[in-house]
C-alpha cells in the first residue's frame, strides 16, 4: 500500500498539520479455529498486506473520516457519533466510542485510510482497521496504552460497536505480530509464545473462494452461544469446567445424551481443535511439516462436519489438493462461511498449484478464485517517512 498517495490525499483534503501514518497488517491463522472464546489456543501471523491510515489532530471537536476504497466521508462529533450509518466507518467509531466509554480525552481529528487486505476474505481487515485507529489515536494524543490494552479495546469495539462477538484473535495478532513468526496465544490468561515460520521449502498460500462471508456474524454469534451452552451444562456436572478449554473428551462423552446434538458436535470439535494447535506449535517447532499438514486436514474435517462453517466451495477447495504430492495441508481459515483456505505448499511448485487451482475452481464454479501468497509482517506501527 502506498503511503505517500494517501499522504498527498490528506493535504490535499484536509488543513490539520503534522499528519502522521499509521498501519496495521492482517492475519493468517495457521490453526486454532473458534478456539479464542473458548479460552483456548491460537496460531495466527501478521501478514504483509494492511490498512494504512494518515491522521491529523484538527483542533476541533470533529473528526472527517475518508475511506479511499469506498471513496466517502464520514464526519461526526464525540456528542453525535451513533447516528453514522456507513458499515466501514463503524470500526473507526467503535473505536472512538471506547476511548470516550473508558475516560480518555481526545481532540478532534482528519483522517484518511486505505488498505489492501481483501474484505470479507477472513484475513481480518476490521481488526487492522480497529488497531490501526487505536494506535493512531493514541500516538496523536499521547494516551499510553499499552499494547494488551489496545488489542482488547479493539476487540471490545467489534464486540459491542459493530455487533461481532469475535474473540482476541484477530487484534492481538495485528498489533502482536512479529515478521517470520507464529504467535502461539493462550486465550485464557492472553500470555503468547513466538515460533519461527521457517517453513523449509514450503510457505503458506491463501485461495480465496471470493464467497463473502454475509452469515458470518450471525451464526457466528450463534457458535459461540452453542458454545457457552455445551459449557453451562458441562459445568452443572463439572463444577471446574469453566470452559470448554477445562473439558476432557472422556467428560463430554458422559453428557452427550444430555446435550443437544448439534451443541455435542460443537464442543466435540472445539476441544480437540484446542489440543491440536500444541501439537501443530510443537510440529512447527520440530520442522514436521507433514504432521503440521496433516492436522490441518483433521481441522478442516471439524469445521465442515462438527463445527458446521465451512461451504461448498471452501470444501473443494481442500478436497482439490488432497492428491497432490506438493500441497501436505489445507483448510478452511477464520470464521467461516466464505473466505479463503490456508495451503502449505512447496515453494518450488507453488506456480504450478496456482494455475491448477485457478483452473479446477473455474471449472467448477465459473469464477477465478484469487491465489494469494503471504510473507510475514511486524504488528500495528507508525510508518516514519
Ligand atoms: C473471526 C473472529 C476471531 C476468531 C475467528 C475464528 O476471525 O474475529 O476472533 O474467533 O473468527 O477462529
Amino acid at each position: 500500500m502506498d503511503h505517500l498517495k494517501l499522504l498527498d490525499l490528506f493535504k490535499s483534503k484536509y488543513k490539520s498539520s503534522s499528519p502522521r501514518v499509521f498501519r496495521s497488517p492482517g492475519r493468517i491463522n495457521i490453526i486454532g479455529e473458534h478456539t479464542d472464546y473458548n479460552e483456548g489456543f491460537v496460531l495466527p501471523a501478521g501478514i504483509d498486506k494492511e490498512i494504512v491510515m494518515v491522521l491529523g489532530a484538527n483542533s476541533t471537536d470533529t473528526c472527517n473520516v475518508y475511506s479511499l476504497d469506498q471513496d466517502e466521508e464520514v464526519t461526526f462529533t464525540f456528542s453525535e457519533y451513533l447516528s453514522v450509518k456507513e458499515e466501514w466507518a463503524k470500526y473507526i467509531i467503535g473505536i472512538v466510542d471506547q476511548l470516550l466509554k473508558s475516560g480518555h480525552r481526545i481532540g478532534g481529528f482528519d483522517c484518511v485510510f486505505g488498505g489492501d487486505i481483501p474484505i470479507g476474505a477472513g484475513m481480518s481487515s476490521s481488526a487492522a482497521l480497529e488497531c490501526a485507529t487505536l494506535f493512531g489515536i493514541d500516538q496523536l494524543f499521547s494516551l499510553s496504552l499499552g499494547k494488551l490494552d489496545m488489542a482488547l479495546m479493539a476487540q471490545r469495539a467489534e464486540n459491542q460497536f459493530v455487533g461481532v462477538n469475535c474473540g482476541i484473535m484477530d487484534q492481538f495478532a495485528s498489533v502482536f505480530a512479529e515478521k517470520n513468526k507464529a504467535i502461539k496465544l493462550d486465550c485464557r490468561d492472553l500470555t503468547y509464545e513466538m515460533y519461527s515460520l521457517d517453513l523449509e521449502g514450503y510457505q503458506f498460500v491463501l485461495v480465496d473462494s471470493m464467497v463473502k462471508h454475509s452469515l458470518a456474524s450471525s451464526e457466528y454469534n450463534v457458535r459461540r452461544a452453542e458454545c457457552e451452552e455445551g459449557v453451562a451444562f458441562l459445568n452443572s456436572r463439572y463444577p471446574a469446567v469453566k470452559s470448554l478449554r477445562d473439558a476432557s473428551i472422556t467428560q463430554l462423552e458422559s453428557v452427550k445424551s444430555d446435550l443437544n446434538p448439534g451443541v455435542f458436535k460443537r464442543c466435540h470439535y472445539i476441544i480437540n481443535e484446542i489440543s491440536r494447535v500444541s501439537k501443530a506449535a510443537e510440529a512447527m517447532g520440530k520442522q514436521d511439516l507433514k504432521e503440521l499438514g496433516r492436522l490441518l486436514y483433521e481441522t478442516h474435517q471439524g469445521l465442515q462436519h462438527e463445527f458446521e462453517v465451512s461451504c461448498e466451495e471452501l470444501d473443494f477447495l481442500v478436497d482439490f489438493t488432497r492428491e497432490r504430492e506438493d500441497v501436505l495441508g489445507a483448510r478452511m481459515m477464520g470464521g467461516g462461511f466464505g473466505g479463503c483456505s490456508i495451503n502449505l505448499v512447496q515453494m518450488s511448485r507453488i506456480e504450478d498449484f496456482t494455475l491448477q487451482v485457478e483452473k479446477a475452481y473455474m471449472k467448477k464454479f465459473g469464477q477465478r478464485p484469487f491465489v494469494y501468497q503471504v510473507y510475514t509482517e511486524k504488528g500495528t506501527s507508525e510508518i516514519l517517512s
